[in-house]
């Protein structure tokens, strides 16, 4: 069979990204230029500020995706671009850019759901890795447990119903006074802390359900702050980051087992810019392997957002017969499993 050639865009937050992709699985370059720099001195990404980011940068991305592919843009099979869930100004610069080149070059376009996109990262990290399995997507904009049935068929098993994972990563980060993106401060300075120090709420919601949340947990962090600084009692820091960590990761790593065993699957895969996350990795590891359950995760830069994913996820629904019109336009709220 001849090698499909897949060129992947994403620009949803504040990444701007190109990758090509041979047979959705062999990436031969994924370029990544991180905004964070740019967001840092405001705790966070500024909309505007993203996408005026992104139009600066998506033309040399690509051309950069390009050349370190070693390929010539007449090799491309398929343009694959994020067409939501995401910031809207941000989605339509990658989105515009890929369909303007997919009109040019008279090559065909699919619009690919991110957080597909994020599943599909496991596809590149994991040859042998194919349906069904379960995934545990946790970003700083989505946390859900999906039942992944074939390639492109999504059953949403749970979901978050207020803050996702990532979010109150950066959230309690920005209560500590430490950098932006939270995640990764906080798993830093976790390793220095006691996890058992305070007990926070660990929020399980109704018996047999598979949705998180996240917002009472996050409110009993600022508030134990507020009360350690209305007594002048110096908090310890990491051992407040270990504690929040361990009632994060303990719900997520319990559901997302339970979730394995309803639906009969024998694979875990994490996805997501929290799945880099290492004690999330360390107790999924560990009640995997006493329950043997195979458990799989991409490598960091696979975790967080990138094109490589946008890319594999859009190869396969392209092989399986699916492409998007000229006309599509971006979806900031965008669902999983949705075909526009
Ligand atoms: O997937 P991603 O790059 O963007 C979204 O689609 O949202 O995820 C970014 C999120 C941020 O909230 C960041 O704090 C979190 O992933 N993150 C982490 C870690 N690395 C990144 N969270 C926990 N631990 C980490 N090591
Ligand atoms: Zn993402």
């Amino acid at each position: 069979m001849k090698d499909i050639i897949t060129l992947g865009i994403e620009s949803s937050c504040d990444e701007t990204s190109a990758a090509v992709v041979k047979n959705g699985r062999e990436v031969l370059s994924n370029i990544i230029l991180s905004q964070i720099d740019i967001h840092k001195k405001f705790g966070g990404v500024v909309p505007e500020v993203a996408s005026r980011k992104h139009v600066e940068a998506i033309s040399n991305v690509i051309e950069e995706a390009i050349e370190k592919a070693g390929i010539k843009y007449e090799d491309i099979d398929v343009i694959a671009s994020t067409y939501g869930p995401g910031l809207v100004g941000a989605l339509l610069v990658g989105l515009s850019t890929a369909k303007a080149m997919a009109l040019s070059m008279k090559k065909p376009f699919v619009g690919v759901n991110h957080i597909e996109g994020h599943i599909s990262a496991n596809y590149i990290e994991h040859k042998e890795l194919c349906p069904p399995f379960v995934t545990l997507v946790v970003s700083g904009g989505h946390s859900h447990l999906v039942y992944v049935k074939d390639y492109g068929k999504y059953e949403i098993l749970g979901r978050t119903r207020d803050d996702a994972a990532g979010e109150a990563y950066d959230k309690i980060s920005r209560a500590l006074g430490l950098g932006y993106p939270g995640g990764p401060e906080i798993d830093r300075l976790a390793k220095e802390g006691n996890p058992f120090a305070i007990d926070f709420p660990r929020s399980y919601l109704e018996e047999d359900s598979f949705d998180f949340s996240f917002s009472g947990l996050k409110s009993a962090v600022l508030n134990y702050l507020n009360k350690m600084n209305m007594q002048s009692i110096e908090v310890n820091k990491a051992d407040v980051a270990a504690s929040f960590q361990q009632a994060v990761v303990e719900v997520l790593a319990e559901k997302a087992v339970r979730a394995v065993k309803h639906t009969g699957v024998d694979t875990l895969c994490l996805a997501g810019g929290v799945a880099a996350n290492t004690a999330l990795r360390d107790l999924l590891t560990k009640k995997c392997t006493k329950r043997e359950i195979r458990f799989l995760y991409p490598s960091n830069v696979l975790c967080t957002d990138n094109a490589a994913m946008i890319a594999s996820s859009g190869y396969y629904d392209y092989i399986n017969g699916y492409t998007s019109s000229l006309n599509l336009n971006a979806v900031p709220s965008l669902k999983i499993g949705d075909r526009k």
